[in-house]
């Protein structure tokens, strides 16, 4: 009785838990709605790479208006970072997985997004 108390009690903190770190897929957001919520915090509001966290991480997060630098990432190199993270493409795993949480159609809106940065 008392286990199974236990397990029904770890499965709801399971769920709460699942459900602050990834809002619903039903609201898929903007981009700029996304960037602000899972990108930002790195990389910066304006993609200058300066966020709040990025003083914590090993490696600076990529800045967006270094337009020589982002001119050469491929579309197809950009994607696979973002979904699989920075390790699927030969850079430091701070740059975070984002495949379980965020759909094909986000990734590209925000490849869109960031790509902006060096379109004036
Ligand atoms: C925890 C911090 C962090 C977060 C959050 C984060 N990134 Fe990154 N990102 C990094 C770091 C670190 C790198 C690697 C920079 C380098 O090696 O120059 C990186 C690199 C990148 C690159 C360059 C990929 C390449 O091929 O050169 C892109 C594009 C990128 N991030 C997009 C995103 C997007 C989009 C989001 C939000 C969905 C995001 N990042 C969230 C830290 C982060």
């Amino acid at each position: 009785m008392a286990s199974k108390l236990a397990v029904v009690g770890l499965a709801s903190a399971l769920a709460i838990g699942l459900c602050i770190v990834r809002p619903a897929r039903a609201h898929a957001q903007d981009a700029s709605m996304d960037f602000k919520i899972y990108c930002s915090r790195c990389h910066g509001e304006n993609g200058k790479g300066d966020g709040p966290d990025a003083g914590t991480l090993k490696t600076p997060p990529r800045n967006f208006t270094d337009c020589a630098t982002m001119s050469k990432i491929s579309d197809a190199t950009m994607f696979k970072a973002i979904k699989d993270g920075g390790a699927a493409v030969n850079l430091p795993n701070d740059m975070p997985s984002w495949s379980a949480g965020l759909d094909d159609d986000e990734i590209h809106g925000l490849m869109a997004y960031i790509r902006k940065f060096c379109k004036q």
